[in-house]
């Protein structure tokens, strides 16, 4: 748990958005459904320069609120539905933890398309999400679970850099299985 985020109630940052940085060099990075900030408050504080979206316009206010208190001034927190699929700029890496799953269906696979147009040659996407198989049937009603092998036959031609679709236990005992991907696309 980082300082910042205890000082401000928030959870430690994801594992393997920690993780990711252990491969990624600082650089403009995009965190998408960032909720109140804990991945891009801990991004900012290693020297990432982060754009932090997420529709939720009270989490955006509290994340812009810490970073205005903190005087942090490589974190900006913008509302954006990413459903629309529109990002205006293009970042050195993206990362999208336990988001997918409350996204429009009919919208992900242009979603991740967006994602990759707008990351720069060798930079690096970071996913995580929830996936549905036959072997083990999500037992939460997301809106959207990934299939066996969809996020890596998506990104085809990029550089796995992690992959995997690895079975995690949840605090009530169910049992989901969890894509997990870092691929960085080719320079
Ligand atoms: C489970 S939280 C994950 C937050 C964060 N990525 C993390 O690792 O802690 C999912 C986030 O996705 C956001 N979200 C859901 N649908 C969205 C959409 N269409 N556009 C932007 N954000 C969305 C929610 O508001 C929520 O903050």
């Amino acid at each position: 748990m980082t300082d910042l985020n205890r000082r401000h109630g928030l959870n430690p940052p994801h594992s393997e958005v920690v993780n990711a940085c252990q491969h990624i060099a600082p650089c403009d990075a995009l965190d998408m459904g960032c909720s109140n900030g804990r991945n891009a408050l801990y991004l900012g504080e290693q020297g990432f320069n982060v754009t932090a979206v997420d529709s939720n316009a009270n989490a955006i206010g509290m994340l812009q609120s810490i970073v205005a208190q903190e005087g942090i001034g490589n974190v900006d927190a913008q509302v954006y539905d990413i459903n629309q699929a529109a990002l205006q700029a293009d970042f050195g890496f993206i990362s999208c933890t336990v988001t997918l799953m409350f996204l429009d269906p009919g919208r992900v696979e242009t979603v991740i398309a967006d994602m990759q147009a707008h990351t720069v040659p060798g930079g690096a996407n970071l996913i995580v999400c929830a996936m549905d198989t036959t072997a083990h049937p999500c037992p939460i009603a997301f809106p959207f679970t990934l299939n066996e092998g969809q996020l890596g036959a998506l990104y085809q031609g990029w550089e796995m850099l992690k992959y995997n679709e690895d079975l995690g236990t949840m605090h009530n005992g169910a049992q989901l299985q969890f894509a997990t991907m870092l691929a960085r696309k080719p320079a």
